[in-house]
């Protein structure tokens, strides 16, 4: 009694002449060469998706510059309405603003008219008006410089410097 072959043979043929053109090594090695060129391309489309990203800032008016005399402070939030920032006239006459966000572990920053520093009581920080740079106390990073433009009587927050 001749033998009939399994039915899921007529439905999947192989053709096991032609099944030899691709072996296991090879098979391997173009899964490794893929897989590399993947992880490249990802690598490559991250970086320049790091470097070319650039934050666009609202222009907001925060103050009138009549609301600040030397060594005046005025509080505002930018870029949004989470990010507490101060506006401040140094005793040299120039408006700077700051976040108001310390570096170290983010307490609230105040400004010292006095010391002309602003200063943090969590610990102790203290950090300059003139560019935000820590002088005292454990914070390592400067605060984050929020740019500004006088235009006319008003002043206005146009970016954020980090
Ligand atoms: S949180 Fe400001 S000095 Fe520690």
């Amino acid at each position: 009694m001749a033998e009939h072959p399994p039915r899921w043979r007529e439905d999947f043929p192989i053709a096991w002449e032609r099944d030899q053109y691709l072996t296991r090594r090879e098979l391997a090695k173009f899964l490794t060469l893929g897989s590399g060129l993947f992880a490249a391309a990802t690598l490559v489309i991250a970086a320049a998706g790091r470097r070319f990203r650039v934050p666009v800032y609202p222009r907001v008016r925060i103050a009138r510059v009549a609301e600040l005399p030397v060594r005046g402070v005025l509080p505002f939030r930018y870029p949004t309405a989470e990010d507490p920032c101060l506006l401040l006239r140094r005793p040299d006459g120039t408006l700077v603003a700051y976040s108001q966000v310390c570096t170290h572990l983010s307490c609230a920053v105040v400004y010292e008219p006095a010391d002309n520093v602003l200063f943090c009581p969590c610990h102790h920080g203290s950090f300059s008006t003139a560019g935000g740079e820590p002088v005292a106390g454990p914070p390592r990073r400067p605060l984050p410089r929020i740019r500004i433009e006088q235009d006319g009587e008003d002043i206005f927050a146009t970016g954020v410097e980090v």
